[in-house]
């Protein structure tokens, strides 16, 4: 049940336990299609108590947690454009697999565009791995569209993304 969820801001203390959470998802939703190598260097770059304790700092950005008591259940992390003209960055969007297909994604996401909103940003924008079917199927249902593509290294693997685009209201 959901219900017991709570969608809210991440705070300094929430650092360490985010660091590893997101470590462990990135793994878990990369690792079949990246080599191992290429896996950890991104792992060990991107993912770190003091990493995520900037990212929580960045006036620039925001970080959501979904929680289930405290347990994390999900995230997500905007970084916000310096000018509402342009679009904000949805970087990233994990919800744990026992929590998937309930919504979850869907509240954190509300929440991310409700701050866009009250930042006077007009659009999100996202990248996605072409591979990465289920993520693709969200935001195609949650009103994203394709604008173009790019690529995402991860090590020294060059995957290539889908850049998709949505307005904020
Ligand atoms: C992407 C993510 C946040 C979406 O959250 P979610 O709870 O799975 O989202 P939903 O279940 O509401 O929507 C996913 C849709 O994909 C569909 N789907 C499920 N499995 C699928 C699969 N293997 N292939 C394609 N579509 C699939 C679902 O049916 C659902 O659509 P529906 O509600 O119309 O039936 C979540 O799946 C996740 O954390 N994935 C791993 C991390 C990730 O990929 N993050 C995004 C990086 S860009």
């Amino acid at each position: 049940m959901t219900a017991s969820i709570e969608i809210r801001r991440a705070e300094a203390a929430d650092a360490a336990a985010l660091s590893h959470f997101a470590a462990r998802l990135f793994r878990a939703t990369y690792g079949d299609d990246t080599p191992p190598a290429d896996l950890e260097a991104y792992v060990t770059k991107a993912f770190r108590p003091d990493i995520q304790a900037a990212e929580i700092a960045d006036a620039g950005a925001a970080v959501f947690l979904a929680t289930d008591g405290d347990m994390l259940a999900g995230y997500a992390y905007l970084v916000v454009s310096p000018s509402p003209s342009d679009a904000s960055l949805l970087s990233r969007i994990y919800i744990d697999a026992a929590w998937r297909g309930q919504g979850l994604a869907n509240r954190l996401l509300d929440a991310v565009v409700s701050e866009c909103a009250a930042r006077g940003v007009k659009r999100l924008q996202l990248t996605v791995y072409e591979k990465n079917a289920r993520a693709i199927a969200f935001y195609n249902k949650v009103g994203f569209v394709p604008v173009g593509s790019t690529t995402f290294t991860v090590g020294e693997d060059v995957q290539r993304d889908i850049v998709m685009e949505r307005a904020t209201r």
